[in-house]
């Protein structure tokens, strides 16, 4: 396995410590030569060897061929859904990828199982990321199962609950940063180098070739027939990325005739990839605010790699208003489905897409829902007791059954 920067071409061997070029720019993973068919990955849906059971492993000749060591907790096997009000509210039928079904309950598991496993098969003592809060839960899950010493940044109040709570539970070291994500992404690389951790951030190529593997079990829960579109939340950009690669792997490769559209949605007031996209630009920093916490990110470092996967798909960026997003997460939520903030910009993103025609009537639509509905339950309470057009709050009544069927 060979890495490539995507800047300058400069090759470096894969399975070191390294997450950038000597020119600074970011590192792609090679692929290895695959001489299978899909139907080698579909054999394994019957098989209980643990690494079929993960749904990255099980496309483990995609996906870091080179690895011996690897660390899985069956991640992936997420559920696809539709229901008659999400596609009423869209205007369209889509598809729902829960991503919230992983064992950390979000997509950040995928592309963790596989770095934490280089971690491991390179022998280093401890793992550390910056995060607004899923990528620490995962990694601190999945370095408590290598036994790796875990640490994470994250910034000091801005991060939900459930993935606070998750990372002290898990075990590992949390530094609660007196900044945003963009100064714990900063300090986190700088760290990584002075004290000899492996870093896990997105910017790690490992991290994206397992994430590539939400493209290939989508495209597995289809028989392998492609979408017309995958719309998903853009924060750090490392998501889109890998799914852009991974497809388009499997497109050179002749085992896809062609590739979606991938839509990535921005919360507005964290856009600066849409801004890029809409000006033509290089991005341009931003001071992010959003309640989608998990996609406050105002400097992605994958912007560049993003761009690309973009235009080879015929890609598009759109951006969605906090009031947008709220919106579409009441209407996800109370079809069952259920799913935290940033990936109900997803739902919102394929409203707006439709309602200004860049998404057609009959074309088929997939979408990630990136998080679990439970990992930020603060913004559901206050949503649904806030008086909104969706709320949908408790009732207070006494202990009577009187008091009940009155309140009934
Ligand atoms: N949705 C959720 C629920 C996320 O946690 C993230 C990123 C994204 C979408 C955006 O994905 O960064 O690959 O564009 N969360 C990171 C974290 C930044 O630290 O957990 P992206």
């Amino acid at each position: 396995m060979k890495m490539r920067c995507v800047v300058c071409s400069s090759e470096y061997p894969a399975l070191a410590v390294r997450y950038r070029c000597d020119c600074g720019g970011t590192l792609d993973v090679l692929p290895t030569p695959f001489d299978g068919t899909l139907q080698r990955f579909d054999q394994r849906l019957a098989s209980k060897a643990p690494l079929d059971r993960s749904g990255v492993f099980r496309f483990r000749e995609l996906v870091a061929p080179g690895l011996t060591a690897h660390v899985t907790r069956r991640e992936g096997n997420t559920g696809l859904y539709d229901h008659p009000t999400v596609d009423a509210y869209c205007g369209v039928g889509v598809r729902l990828k829960h991503e919230g079904e992983n064992p950390t309950g979000s997509f950040k598991d995928r592309g963790m199982c596989v770095a934490v496993s280089v971690a491991k098969q390179l022998g280093m003592a401890g793992v550390a990321c910056a995060s607004t809060g899923n990528t620490s839960a995962s990694m601190a899950a999945y370095a408590a199962s290598a036994g790796l010493d875990a640490t994470v940044f994250i910034p000091d109040g801005e991060i939900a609950f459930g993935k606070l709570a998750q990372a002290m539970a898990y075990g590992s070291r949390t530094l609660q940063i007196a900044g945003d994500f963009d100064d714990a992404m900063r300090l986190v690389e700088q760290v990584c180098h002075e004290r000899g951790l492996y870093l896990v951030n997105s910017v790690n190529p490992f991290r994206i070739e397992g994430q590539k593997a939400i493209g290939f079990e989508l495209l597995q829960d289809l028989d392998w027939q492609v979408p017309d579109w995958i719309v998903l939340p853009g924060g750090n950009l490392g998501n889109n990325t890998a799914i852009a690669k991974g497809l388009m792997e499997l497109h050179a490769a002749g085992l896809i005739e062609r590739l979606p559209r991938i839509g990535v949605i921005q919360a507005a007031g964290a856009n600066p990839l849409y801004t890029a996209w809409t000006t033509g630009q290089d991005p341009v920093p931003v001071k992010a605010d959003t309640v989608a916490t998990a996609i406050k990110i105002g400097n992605p470092v994958s912007w560049r790699k993003s761009l690309r996967g973009l235009v080879a798909t015929q890609g598009v960026v759109e951006q969605v208003s906090d009031a947008e997003i709220l919106d579409a997460k009441a209407v996800v939520d109370a079809a069952g489905i259920g799913a935290e903030p940033a990936s109900c910009a997803t739902v919102a993103g394929i409203r707006k897409l439709v309602a200004s025609g860049v998404i057609q009537p009959g074309q088929t639509v997939t979408g990630v829902l990136t998080g679990h509905l439970l990992k930020d339950p603060d913004v559901v309470v206050k949503y649904h007791q806030g008086g909104h057009a969706r709320s949908n709050a408790p009732t207070r009544c006494g202990a009577t059954l009187d008091d009940v069927l009155a309140a009934l």
